[in-house]
């Protein structure tokens, strides 16, 4: 098999079966040597920079019903609570005193003229507070072609949105089917993000109930036909108040979940050799150094959480998601870890996609 591996990581281009092969090595040394080779390309094409966006969660209240999401509309055990201005402000003065160069905007999927206006006004103060300085990304779910642009116009500048999966099949059977989760709309959301001038990230969750490699191999094809800039992917973890959890017992164990995911990370970072690739909160709860792995792995970009604590417990999307940990002792802990001592944490710097330049000259 290692000359089977060694073949296929020589190739300009996979086909589909080449990726499902590599998806499929389980042996250490050859995995290795897919990690190796993405940690060669990743050198090459973008260097061993890490850049970093404060996360701030800003409302857990979404209008959609993802089956596997833990502030599902319907999910009624869940507190819910919006930032108001100051707390987010405060957040993205914190961000910009850490010199963490950007921060992501992240809410549930809401629908309304107020939504679409709060957070076009943060955009601005975030901009006016920070002379223009920090970057901005956000991740507020499917909004139409013109809130997109009114909001790139704003300063938005980058916006990810998963497809989650990109098998139909599959994506109805994670999601009611009804017009509140049509696929066919989501496809059409990355659309308008690109044609508003966005950097756009999209991903998908990896172990899912249902999938297969064949599945993880399309979905990494589809980025790639899709031209995406940046890729946030993540291992599936069950949350006990979601329909979903009823199958958890047919997902791959967690140490299967985890693994999988750092060869799509690998091999998608192999495939798009200069796209900014995030090292997924998710990965922390299913292994101790999961982010500092992803990096090895091949991301180059990290959101430490700068959420006010106490409203953290409230955005549990999965269980288990790590809400204590402070952004700068994550960042301090990268800065120390031996593991990432080739790699540099970049400050005061936006770390755009240097794929969206390319695609745009
Ligand atoms: N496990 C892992 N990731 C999840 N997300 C939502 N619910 C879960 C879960 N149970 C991810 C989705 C979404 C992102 C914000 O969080 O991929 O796009
Ligand atoms: Fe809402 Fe996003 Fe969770 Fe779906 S994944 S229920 S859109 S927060």
């Amino acid at each position: 098999m290692t000359n089977k591996v060694k073949d296929i990581l020589s190739k300009e281009y996979f086909s589909r079966s080449d990726i499902i092969s590599l998806l499929s090595v389980d042996d250490d040394a050859e995995r290795n040597l897919i990690f190796q080779k993405a940690a060669e390309v990743r050198e090459k094409h973008i260097g061993n920079n890490i850049y970093l966006r404060g996360l701030i969660e800003y409302t857990n209240i979404c209008s959609k019903n993802c089956l596997y999401c833990g502030i599902r509309a319907g999910n009624k055990k869940v507190n819910r609570y919006c930032l108001n201005e100051e707390e987010v402000l405060t957040c993205a003065k914190y961000a910009y005193d850490q010199n963490y160069g950007s921060v992501v905007i992240q809410s549930g999927e809401r629908r309304g003229q107020q939504f679409i206006e709060s957070i076009d006004k943060l955009i601005k103060e975030i901009k006016k507070l920070s002379n223009g300085e920090l970057g901005i990304t956000l991740s507020c779910g499917e909004q139409s072609e013109e809130t997109y642009q009114r909001w790139f116009e704003s300063g938005a500048h980058r916006y990810l949105l998963r497809i989650e999966s990109s098998n139909e099949e599959l994506y109805y059977r994670i999601h009611p089917k009804d017009e509140n989760h049509d696929f066919n709309k989501r496809l059409l959301a990355l659309k308008h993000l690109k044609s508003a001038g966005y950097q756009v990230g999209s991903g998908v969750m990896v172990g899912l109930p249902f999938q297969s490699d064949e599945n993880l191999a399309d979905d990494l094809l589809f980025l790639q036909k899709i031209d995406v800039d940046m890729v946030g992917m993540g291992p599936y973890i069950e949350h006990p108040e979601t329909p979903l959890f009823d199958l958890r017992n047919k997902i791959p164990d967690p140490k299967a979940r985890f693994e999988k995911t750092l060869l799509m990370i690998a091999i998608i970072r192999i495939m798009m050799k200069n796209i900014n690739i995030a090292a997924s909160t998710a990965m922390d709860t299913l292994d101790n150094e999961g982010r500092i792995k992803a990096i090895l792995a091949g991301a180059n970009v990290l959101m430490p959480n700068i959420t006010p604590i106490k409203y953290r417990e409230n955005y549990q999307i999965y269980k288990d998601k790590p809400v204590l940990t402070e952004a700068d002792e994550l960042v301090g802990k990268l800065e120390a870890s031996p593991l990432l001592k080739d790699y540099h944490i970049v400050y005061n710097a936006w770390g755009d996609s240097p794929h969206f330049g390319k695609r745009n000259s």
